[in-house]
C-alpha cells in the first residue's frame, strides 16, 4: 500500500513538473510563478525563465498576451529546443537565449513572430536546420555569435529580413552562395564572420544585397573573389589577420568606402603599392603594414 502511494506521489511529481519563471510588469512589479507553462498576463514587460530543464517544447510555453521581452540566460543544462516552441507567441520585441546547451536550432523554432531581435550568442549550437527561423517580418539583427556553426542551408533563415548578423566566433570554415539572400534588400546590411575558419567565400555569397559593413577578421583566407566588391556598396571592411597576399581589382574600384582594415596579412609589393594609391585618390582610411 505503501509503495502504491509512494509511485503515485511520484508519478504526480514528474506530470506536474513546473516552470519557475518571472514576470516583470509595465509598473515593475515582480511576480514570481510556478507553472506547467510559461504563460503571460496583460501589461507584461519581460518574462526570465529562471528554472534549469533540459528540453523546451511547443506546449511550455504559451504567450498569448504582448510581451516585449522573453529572456533565458541561465538555462545551463537546456540541450534540446523542440520545432514550434517559439512559434505564433506574442513576444513583440525581444527573444534572448545564451548560455545553454542548445546544438540544433530545428526547422520551424521560431515562427512567425513580431520580435526585431533574436539573440542565441553563447550557446552550443553546431546547426541552424532547414527553416529554422521563419517568418520573423520585423526582424533586424540575429546574434549567433559565440557558437559552433560549420554551416548553414541557403533557407536556414525566410522571411527575416534582418540588417545585422553575427556569426562571430563559430567554426565556419566556408561562405555560401545564398546564405544571407534573406537579408534585408532595401537597407545597407552588416554580416559580421570574424573569428572563424573561413577559407573560402563563395563569389555569390552577398548577391542582390546593399552589403554595407563586412567583417572577417581572424579568418584563413588567401583569396577573396572580386565579385562581391563589384557592385559598390562596402563602407566597411575588416580584413585583418589572413593569409591575404593580394586583392582583386575591383576592390580598388570601391568608391563608398570609409575604411579597409588589411594589417596581418602578407601583401604582396604590387598590393601595397596599388593600395597606397588607392588611399591617396579616395580618401578611405586604408591601414596595412608596409613592407616594400
Ligand atoms: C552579439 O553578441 C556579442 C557577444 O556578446 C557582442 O559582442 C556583439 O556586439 C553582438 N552583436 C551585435 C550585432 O549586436
Ligand atoms: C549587383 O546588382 C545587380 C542589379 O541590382 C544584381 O542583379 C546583382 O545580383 C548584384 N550583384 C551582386 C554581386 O550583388
Amino acid at each position: 500500500m505503501e509503495s502504491v502511494i509512494a509511485a503515485l506521489l511520484l508519478i504526480q511529481l514528474l506530470t506536474t513538473q513546473a516552470i519557475k519563471y518571472t514576470v516583470v510588469t509595465e509598473t515593475n512589479s515582480v511576480i514570481h510563478r510556478d507553472r506547467d507553462f510559461i504563460e503571460s498576463q496583460e501589461g507584461a514587460k519581460k518574462i526570465v525563465v529562471e528554472d534549469d530543464f533540459h528540453v523546451l517544447d511547443e506546449d511550455m510555453i504559451q504567450i498569448r498576451h504582448k510581451t516585449p521581452i522573453f529572456l533565458m540566460e541561465k538555462n545551463y543544462v537546456l540541450h534540446k529546443l523542440e520545432a514550434g516552441a517559439f512559434s505564433d507567441q506574442e513576444i513583440s520585441e525581444s527573444i534572448v537565449i545564451t548560455n545553454s546547451q542548445i546544438t540544433v536550432i530545428p526547422t520551424a523554432a521560431f515562427r512567425n513572430l513580431k520580435i526585431f531581435e533574436l539573440i542565441l550568442k553563447d550557446n552550443e549550437i553546431t546547426h541552424v536546420e532547414e527553416e529554422a527561423i521563419t517568418d520573423l517580418p520585423n526582424l533586424e539583427v540575429i546574434n549567433l555569435s559565440k557558437n559552433k556553426i560549420m554551416l548553414l542551408h541557403d533557407n536556414s533563415f525566410v522571411d527575416a529580413p534582418a540588417r545585422f548578423i553575427d556569426l562571430a566566433f563559430n567554426e565556419l570554415e566556408e561562405v555560401r552562395e545564398k546564405w544571407f539572400s534573406f537579408m534585408s534588400e532595401k537597407e545597407a546590411v552588416m554580416v559580421l564572420l570574424d573569428n572563424n575558419m573561413i577559407r573560402s567565400v563563395d563569389p555569390r555569397s552577398f548577391d542582390g544585397l546593399n552589403l554595407g559593413i563586412l567583417n572577417l577578421r581572424d579568418n584563413r583566407i588567401r583569396e577573396l573573389p572580386g565579385e562581391i566588391f563589384e557592385n559598390d556598396t562596402l563602407s566597411v571592411v575588416y580584413l585583418q589577420n589572413n593569409n591575404l597576399e593580394m586583392l582583386p581589382e575591383a576592390f580598388f574600384d570601391l568608391t563608398h568606402l570609409n575604411l579597409a582594415d588589411l594589417t596581418g596579412n602578407s601583401l604582396d609589393c604590387e598590393s601595397q603599392k596599388k593600395l597606397e594609391k588607392f588611399h591617396e585618390d579616395s580618401l578611405a582610411t586604408v591601414v596595412f603594414e608596409k613592407s616594400c
